[in-house]
């Protein structure tokens, strides 16, 4: 890989400078890649109608080339330019859940890079809210392909330093705009099928998209068959083992204790109980499930800066933010007890 020397800017969402995405609208019209935050998680973007970018993002993160992108857009108007048709619920999730954490399948024109979507007829929009990136696709007025900026297979990243630790000095430019609001990515929704499906479990709870899509199914009535083509690999792995306690939330501490006790090696325990006191070691993960997913991927990454063989997850309850939360944890788990 070629050793470039990254530019690193730091912008305000409160006070965003347009000098500075004007820096970075230009390194994406130059045909570049650049790393950018989300609420949801950072990015790693190019513009979707430039084949030879789009190429760079699948090179330098060592991503499966069957594995489809999502594209960023500034407005449903915009939107419209890329798809065959917006359909009527799109409306109404429009109006609630974006701009926001909301990723929805559609069929698509043909003008943007086949390597984008690959052979599907499908393609992945979302309007993010975070107002840097929204900025500069305002900016640019093209739709910008992302994936997480991550090597594949590491944990999200949720802060600029994870994507620095991640990819080096390779990236030509990285813009920090602070920690990612919600700190998990996106929720899929397939538009194309009767009924709407949810593809994959993200930063919406699924509870609030069936208030507007009373319809929508979930994976769990699809018998495991995998839906989105990037839910098949492995995801979201730290290297230090996670071990899953099954149903923590109704266990005592001393009970969870003596698990825990059992486990040799140098471990901790990722804790998501705000009333469990341990005498174990432990990272508190949050009060509550927004808090607990927030800082789910960040605290994956500093188990491994910790070098530990272990991070014993308290499981948290199957609903709202937690269905998300459990479906990345067990992902990422080497055992469940
Ligand atoms: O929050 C997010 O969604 C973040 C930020 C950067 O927007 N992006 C993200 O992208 O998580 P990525 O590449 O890590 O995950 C994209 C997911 C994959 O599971 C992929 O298979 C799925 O979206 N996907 C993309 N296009 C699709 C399509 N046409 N049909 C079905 N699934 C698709
Ligand atoms: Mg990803």
């Amino acid at each position: 890989m070629d050793h470039i020397n990254t530019k690193k800017i730091k912008i305000d969402p409160l006070n965003i400078s347009d000098e500075l995405i004007n820096i970075a609208a230009k390194f994406l019209l130059s045909g570049e890649i650049v790393a950018f935050p989300t609420e949801t998680v950072y990015g790693l973007g190019a513009i979707a109608t430039d084949s030879s970018a789009i190429k760079k993002i699948f090179k330098i993160k060592n991503r499966p080339l069957d594995n489809p992108l999502i594209c960023h857009f500034h407005s449903i108007d915009h939107i419209s330019k890329y798809v065959q048709q917006i359909p009527d619920e799109l409306y109404e999730l429009n109006e609630k859940l974006w701009p926001g954490p909301l990723t929805v399948i559609l069929f698509k024109k043909n003008n943007i890079s086949p390597l984008v979507t690959k052979d599907l007829p499908t393609i992945a929009v979302r309007i993010p809210s975070n107002p840097i990136i929204l900025a500069l696709i305002k900016k640019i007025n093209l739709p910008l392909a992302a994936p997480s900026a991550n090597l594949s297979g590491l944990p999200s990243p949720t802060k600029a330093e994870h994507v620095i630790s991640d990819f080096k000095n390779n990236l030509p430019l990285v813009i920090d705009g602070g920690d990612s609001k919600y700190g998990m990515e996106s929720t899929v929704i397939d538009l194309t099928t009767t009924p709407p499906k949810i593809l994959r479990p993200g930063a919406i709870p699924f509870e609030n998209i069936k208030k507007i899509l009373p319809n929508i199914s979930t994976d769990k009535d699809n018998h495991g068959r995998i839906l989105s083509p990037g839910m098949k690999y492995k995801h979201y792995s730290p290297k230090t083992k996670i071990i899953v306690i099954k149903e923590s939330y109704i266990k005592n501490v001393q009970e969870i204790e003596d698990l825990v006790q059992k486990i040799k090696g140098k471990k901790i325990i990722l804790c998501t109980n705000k009333d469990h006191k341990h005498s174990l070691n432990t990272i508190q993960l949050g009060s509550n499930l927004k808090n607990i997913q927030t800082n789910l991927y960040s605290s994956f990454r500093e188990l491994d800066n910790l070098n530990l063989e272990f991070g014993i997850f308290e499981e948290v309850i199957d609903e709202k933010e937690g269905s998300a939360i459990m479906d990345r944890v067990k992902k990422a788990s080497f055992q469940i007890l």
